[in-house]
């Protein structure tokens, strides 16, 4: 039998051909390497190393008789035939995303995967609920993964994940199911030798002359400052940018400036860890955290029991929040008693 091509088919020996030759693998990594723009994002993905990924293009490329990417300068881009590929292994990884998810749905509960997308904001509470979670569900196996908001969203928008949690998407988009889930309050941070962190009730205007360290664009809780200074009139005086809370609580104690965090990252730091929160007038801004998944494609049945459990813990995520508020105010009370002058 031979493969040649009898001239209806786009590649040699036609569909047959494909699907003796070609491997769900390499359509995977092509997948990848389009979604990814780069051959070794797609490898560190699918840890894989470069040269096998390279080979097994090169193989796939071949199957079909067309190359699929084309260097341009140091970055690398699909061809005509690779977008038209990658569109075919969009439908065909998702069709086997769905299956995987009927078939586990039929084990119940015993056995299956969630995948969890959240704002870097959800990373101090995201770890503990999928803890309690697993304990409950020992055979789900979880993966968690974590940025800003603008790539949470960029994942819901490639369907990456089963479930996400960021804030309410501004763009009103009627295929996304939006539920509210915890607060998410963004605190004004500085270190606790600070002039005003006895203080209470400080106007906005007294920011202005600070140095302020600022998250990277992409940050929901930049988009937030950013736009609570532009409403005050104010300029914010931008001393840095960091892409990390941690790094931004680390630059605050080194004596770097102020800045503004979720209440959330600031927990462990609420029983004395040289952090104050100012008592800002308009803060803290009072956010939530949402839910997302697309309405039009069916949740599985681990992603829907998930997040039944996940409502049923905010309870314990607000209390802890009080909490870490009431002991940040403590200590401010604590300060004005030291600073004052009677004392
Ligand atoms: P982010 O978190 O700043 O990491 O994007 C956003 C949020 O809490 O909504």
């Amino acid at each position: 039998m031979t493969h040649a091509n009898d001239g209806r088919n786009a590649f040699p020996g036609g569909a047959d051909y494909l699907i003796r030759h070609a491997t769900l693998r390499q359509l995977q990594l092509l997948e990848a390497i389009v979604r990814l723009g780069s051959f070794t994002r797609a490898a560190e993905e699918l840890f894989l190393t470069q040269p096998t990924v390279s080979m097994q293009i090169k193989k796939l490329s071949e199957t079909l008789g067309t190359p699929l990417f084309r260097h341009v300068g140091r970055t690398v881009e699909p061809t005509d035939a690779g977008r038209e590929v990658y569109g075919a292994c969009r439908e065909i990884l998702s069709t086997l995303t769905d299956l995987e998810v009927k078939l586990s749905d039929l084990k119940g509960l015993k056995r299956g995967r969630l995948r969890l997308g959240v704002v870097t904001t959800a990373k101090y509470v995201a770890p503990e609920i999928l803890g309690a979670f697993c304990k409950k569900y020992p055979g789900i196996e979880v993966s968690l993964g974590v940025t800003n908001r603008e790539h949470i969203l960029e994942r819901l928008m490639g369907h990456d994940d089963d479930l996400y949690v960021a804030g309410q998407p501004r763009e009103v988009n009627e295929q996304i199911e939006c539920i509210p889930f915890a607060p998410n309050p963004l605190v004004v941070v500085a270190r606790i030798d600070h002039p005003l962190a006895c203080e209470r009730d400080i106007p906005i205007e007294a920011l202005a002359g600070e140095s302020l360290i600022l998250r990277e664009p992409g940050s929901g809780i930049r988009d937030a400052v950013v736009k609570c200074f532009e409403q005050a009139g104010l300029t914010p005086r931008v001393r840095m940018q960091l892409g990390s809370n941690e790094a931004i609580k680390h630059a605050i104690v080194g004596g770097l400036g102020i800045s503004v965090l979720s209440l959330h990252s600031l927990r462990l730091e609420s029983a004395g860890g040289g952090l104050a929160l100012l008592d800002v007038q308009g803060f803290p801004i009072m956010r939530r955290w949402h839910l997302l998944h697309w309405r039009g494609r069916e949740l599985s049945l681990v992603a829907r029991t998930f997040l039944d459990f996940a409502i049923a813990y905010e309870p314990e995520i607000a209390e802890r929040l009080r909490n870490a508020q009431a002991a940040f105010d403590q200590t401010r009370e604590m300060l004005r008693g030291q600073r004052s002058p009677s004392a």
